[in-house]
């Protein structure tokens, strides 16, 4: 059985989706087997991130029961992706009970499952955390994100979804909230500060992660700390291909 890792955040807008596109590319060079979900049902971004074409087959189509998962997949880079349908009428025939089943379904195909979340404490968001064994909270390092943050932690908990830690997004202003004062009040470890980057706005525009656009930014030196610090969470053994 694989491991489910949910992104999720209190607030919108913190770059969740961004990490997870990234995050999975550098994942699967790991050699594992590792699949990205866009979870987000209402706002799916991941295929828009990752550049790939739309009209395809995407987990609404399996939440509504028409296909299987494994119908639904697309190859980055070495990574499977499962894309959410970016017309509106897919989210008429949503069964949100076949959410937590086809999260079962990777983890018997998969070692790593990540699922990108829906921001905020609504029913979408909530299937998605309870799906998922474990979850990383992606804040940026502002007092609205983090008061935000507390409440996703509360929910978490309730489903019983264990928080392995915290994101730091956007970071590197004299403003930004000192990040051991963010561990402190989320009393979780933090995985990793990934730099406001405008690379990635580049690499949104062009329909490509910014961890292939550009590999020696900031960013996606980061996002490979992220998943070396994950894998030697999960998966010791492994060595990077
Ligand atoms: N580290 C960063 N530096 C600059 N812009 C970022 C960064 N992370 C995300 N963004 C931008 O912020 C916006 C929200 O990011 P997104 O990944 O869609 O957030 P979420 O999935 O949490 O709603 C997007 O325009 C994205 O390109
Ligand atoms: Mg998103």
């Amino acid at each position: 059985m694989g491991v489910s890792i949910c992104f999720a955040s209190g607030k919108g807008g913190v770059g969740k989706s961004t990490i997870v596109a990234n995050l999975g590319i550098a994942l699967a060079r790991y050699k594992l087997k590792t699949v990205v979900v866009d979870g987000n049902l209402e706002g799916p971004s991941l295929g828009l991130i990752m550049g790939i074409k739309p009209n395809i087959a995407s987990l609404h189509d399996v939440l509504s029961g028409e296909i299987g998962v494994e119908s639904a997949m697309v190859k980055v880079d070495g990574l499977d992706v499962v894309v959410g349908e970016l017309k509106v009428e897919g989210l008429l025939d949503i069964n949100f009970e076949l959410f937590e089943r086809t999260i079962e379904d990777l983890e018997k195909k998969y070692e790593i499952v990540i699922v990108d979340c829906p921001p905020g404490l609504g029913r979408d968001a909530v299937v998605a955390i309870s799906s998922c064994y474990e979850m990383v909270l992606v804040v940026t390092p502002e007092i609205t994100s983090i008061s935000e943050a507390l409440k996703t932690i509360i929910i978490a908990k309730k489903l019983g979804t264990k928080i392995i830690g915290v994101i730091i997004n956007k970071a590197g202003s004299k403003y930004d909230i000192p990040h051991e004062r963010i561990s402190d009040i989320l009393e979780l470890p933090i995985l990793g500060v990934l730099p406001e980057d405008d690379e990635i706005k580049r690499a949104l525009m062009e329909g490509k992660p910014v961890i292939l656009l550009k590999p020696n930014s900031r960013f996606s030196r980061e996002i490979e700390e992220v998943a070396a610090k994950l894998m030697e969470r999960i998966y010791p053994y492994k060595p990077i291909s």
